[in-house]
């Protein structure tokens, strides 16, 4: 049986603005979070100054190079392109009152250069990433200030891109602030949960009114919010682990829960009490709130597994999320477990839980490439990889679940997140850039390029149920 996707399925990729655009103080852009983090999401912040060399600060030069990029991702077929604006593009230090005209024009070009393949862009408003002015004078999002600079943004940016983006997200991995606050809500790493929870609270009022907005200005426009998947299994059947299980997944689960539901679920309260955390939620917030999103998409790597069992849970973690690692799954290179049948059993939660389509907008494999003798990439890992991956979302599909689409994370090399490497790759298209910077920024086709671009000619078609 061959796998089946609707007619109008949307098949591409995705990038972010601080992994891909460098170009990171050009045509008026203020420093970004990220710009001051040059070791990854989980680093420390770093002072910079103009001139000193980062990775990300070229990045692989999508700035200047997008029109070869783009027309790269057209030859494999792409409905979709996943990117972000870079907010401090638009508003340098985040409190203007007006947009860098620069800012807004770079983004018209690398619209309309998609537009001539007819590729969708689908526009996270924020990954990983605000203007560092606001955490410098508001604290990030720890102020209520920092809510109506984020509308103003994204006002600017529906009013301006109405005609020409149709698919939005909210904020990139909005869960992740529990492990980077920094990243996420722009907050000292050491900060308490009260005040993660409070900023985070400000972000979700943030996004609704993001949600507001993009409905009563982008006619026929679509909103969604973007949730880390890290599902977790719990690692015995006793009880006791699978309720732990539950509680953790609902850390994550919980930011869903409010963007989709449209008001706080009432497992928080005792968590809040339980863990002593104080949020102020007024009133105008709740009806705030109130107004939800269109779709849900996430991101999906791995799933993990939960043990209450304390000399399991002190050995074994690996990954990201510090999950304990599932004895019955292969891990890649960087300890990322790979659970193919994962990303089908979390569709069917999501949808189960919330009953809204469902996009996937991250996935992948990263992975060291070599370059053979003839100048071929044989990136079978990576083929493997998405081809199972994809073979459950057909299944999830045949479950009844109804998925928009599907963008793998960096159809070209990017920068890494965690750990701002290079050679952490994900791409079809491979860019030559080291972890030192060093590199002429070619671009070469994979292997998997061309399988993609069966996939996506085929429909689907031609993926294997191995
Ligand atoms: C997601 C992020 O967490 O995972 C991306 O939204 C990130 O920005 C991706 O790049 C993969 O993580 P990493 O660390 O391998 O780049």
């Amino acid at each position: 049986m061959s796998c089946k996707f609707p007619e109008h399925f949307l098949w591409g990729g995705a990038v972010a603005a601080n992994q891909v655009e460098g170009a990171y103080l050009e045509d008026g852009k203020g420093l970004s979070t990220s710009d001051l983090q040059p070791q990854g999401i989980f680093g420390a912040l770093t002072p910079r100054v103009a001139g000193d060399s980062g990775i990300k600060d070229v990045a692989i030069d999508f700035y200047h190079r997008y029109p070869e990029d783009i027309a790269l991702f057209a030859e494999m077929g792409f409905k979709c392109l996943r990117t972000s604006i870079a907010w401090s593009r638009i508003f340098p230090q985040g409190d203007e009152e007006a947009p860098n005209e620069a800012g807004l024009a770079f983004y018209d070009r690398v619209f309309d250069e998609m537009a001539k393949y007819g590729i969708q862009p689908l526009i996270t408003l924020s990954h990983y990433e605000m203007p560092y002015g606001l955490t410098q004078k508001y604290g990030g999002w720890g102020s209520r200030k920092t809510i109506e600079f984020f509308e103003r943004y994204a006002r600017t940016v529906f009013e301006r891109y109405k005609h020409k983006v149709k698919h939005w997200l909210t904020f990139n991995e909005i869960n992740m602030s529990l492990h980077a606050p920094f990243t996420g809500v722009g907050l000292p790493e050491e900060s308490s949960k009260s005040d993660i929870y409070q900023a985070i609270h400000h972000q979700l009022v943030a996004s609704a009114k993001a949600v507001k907005a993009c409905h009563e200005i982008v006619q026929g426009g679509k909103i969604g919010n973007m949730l880390l998947g890290g599902i977790l299994y719990p690692l015995t059947c006793k009880p006791e682990d699978l309720l732990e299980t539950q509680r953790q997944n609902r850390d994550w689960l919980f930011f869903g829960d409010v963007q989709a539901r449209g008001a706080y679920p009432s497992y928080m309260t005792r968590f809040f009490r339980e863990n002593d955390i104080q949020v102020t939620i007024t009133p105008e917030d709740k009806q705030a709130l109130r107004e939800t999103i269109d779709f849900i998409s996430f991101s999906y790597y791995m799933s993990g597994c939960v043990t209450t069992d304390e000399a399991q849970n002190n050995t074994a973690r690996a990954n990201i999320l510090n999950m304990v690692p599932n004895p019955h799954l292969a891990s890649s290179e960087w300890g990322w477990q790979i659970d193919p049948i994962g990303l089908r059993y979390l569709l069917n939660v999501l949808y189960d839980r919330y009953q809204k389509p469902l996009f996937i907008v991250e996935n992948g494999l990263g992975a060291k490439d070599s370059i053979e003798a003839d100048g071929s990439i044989n990136d079978d890992y990576r083929i493997n990889y998405l081809n199972d991956h994809l073979v459950q979302v057909a299944e999830a599909i045949d479950d009844g679940v109804e998925v928009m689409g599907y963008t793998s994370w960096g159809p070209i090399d990017l920068v890494s997140a965690s750990k701002a490497e290079m050679s952490k790759r994900y791409g079809f298209i491979y860019v030559d850039r080291d972890d030192a910077g060093n590199g002429t920024l070619e671009r070469r086709r994979k292997k998997s390029f061309y399988w993609y671009r069966d996939v996506i000619q085929s429909n689907g078609n031609s993926l294997k149920k191995r």
